[in-house]
């Protein structure tokens, strides 16, 4: 009988518990032996693995969060934390490992897998900074809860004429807060691929208070140059300038904390399915993603420590829009 583990790391995702759930029930579905790995990479240098059945994965793929629980590992970094964690797979005669994950998991198992171990990972983080993916588990449904808190900050803001800066995830991505100030009709998106200089979203502000505007938005993302703080603080000094008051919101893990949508839910479950299909056909080192609407593999040469491109022309949509 063959032996797979199923592991989440990183930041948790809306949606990673659907993957976790279709990888281990496809492996199970195979006559496989599969297991689960406890709280990340951590969890796999402290040899926190235990077979998972049907049953364990039942009842989460409507709940947020990872039932693996997950964790950042310096340790993990490390050639000696990469042996380790071998070391434990291969006392228990597992063979291959899907990881879930974003950015920094998948530089991990592309680690283990040059290290001659199959890995395959699954694309997911909110920030949706992978290449070798058009989306990742969780994006979607974080900006869905951007966007509840926007709509009710036009709601306070219209009461008080007041413009809300509103940051967001992303870390050194501006995808989250492009497609949230998008679809929040933001006045101004402020992104790390394109700084955008105080003076000029000042202007936006200003713009928009002279049209009439009962209350403004601008979406910053966390990793922006000019972050929120950044913002308000110029802002402060320019005060009388504005027309409006301003506020601060900073969204933060709100946006991890959710139950997934129909979207993540789905996402989850195709690509979580297709990490242990693509074990079965001997397929390793690859990321599982979506790609122009279909499941594919890419492999992790072209993933880990590739930049992922924004459509930047979305950025002057917005700004169109927001009359
Ligand atoms: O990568 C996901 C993410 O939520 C980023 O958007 C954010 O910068 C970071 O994780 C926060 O990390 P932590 O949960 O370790 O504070």
């Amino acid at each position: 009988m063959q032996r797979i583990a199923v592991i989440t790391s990183g930041g948790d995702a809306p949606g990673m518990n659907a993957a976790i759930r279709a990888a281990v029930r496809t492996g199970l579905s195979r006559g496989w032996q599969v297991f689960g790995v406890k709280n990340g990479y951590a969890g796999l240098i402290a040899g926190a693995i235990s077979p998972l059945g049907a049953r364990e994965v039942g009842g989460i793929i409507q709940r947020g969060g990872t039932m693996l629980g997950s964790s950042r590992c310096r340790e993990f970094e490390t050639g000696e934390g990469q042996e380790k964690a071998l070391a434990q797979l291969e006392q228990r005669g597992i063979y291959g490992l899907v990881v879930i994950g974003g950015n920094g998991s998948q530089t991990g198992a592309d680690a283990l897998s040059r290290r001659g171990f199959p890995v395959v990972g699954v694309a997911s983080t909110i920030d949706n900074d992978l290449s070798g993916t058009d989306v990742t588990i969780g994006v979607t449904t974080a900006i869905d809860i951007a966007l509840e808190a926007i709509d009710r900050l036009k709601v306070t803001g219209a009461s008080h004429q007041r413009a809300f800066l509103v940051e967001v995830m992303g870390r050194k991505c501006g995808y989250l807060a492009l497609m949230a100030g998008l679809a929040g009709g933001a006045d101004a998106i402020v992104i790390p691929e394109q700084e955008a200089d105080p003076e000029s979203v000042a202007a936006n502000l200003r713009a928009a208070y002279a049209n009439g505007k009962a209350h403004a938005i601008v979406v910053v993302a966390e990793g922006a140059q000019n972050n929120a703080e950044g913002m308000a603080h110029y802002f402060q000094q320019h005060h009388e300038r504005l027309g409006f008051d301003l506020r601060v919101t900073k969204l933060g893990h709100v946006q991890r904390g959710g139950a997934p949508g129909s979207y993540d839910r789905l996402l989850g479950t195709l690509l979580g399915a297709a990490a242990t299909e693509q074990l079965a056909d001997g397929v390793d080192g690859v990321l599982v993603g979506m790609v122009k609407g279909e499941v594919a593999a890419t492999p992790f040469a072209e993933v880990v420590g590739r930049k992922k491109q924004l459509d930047l022309r979305l950025l002057d949509l917005a700004h169109v829009l927001a009359k």
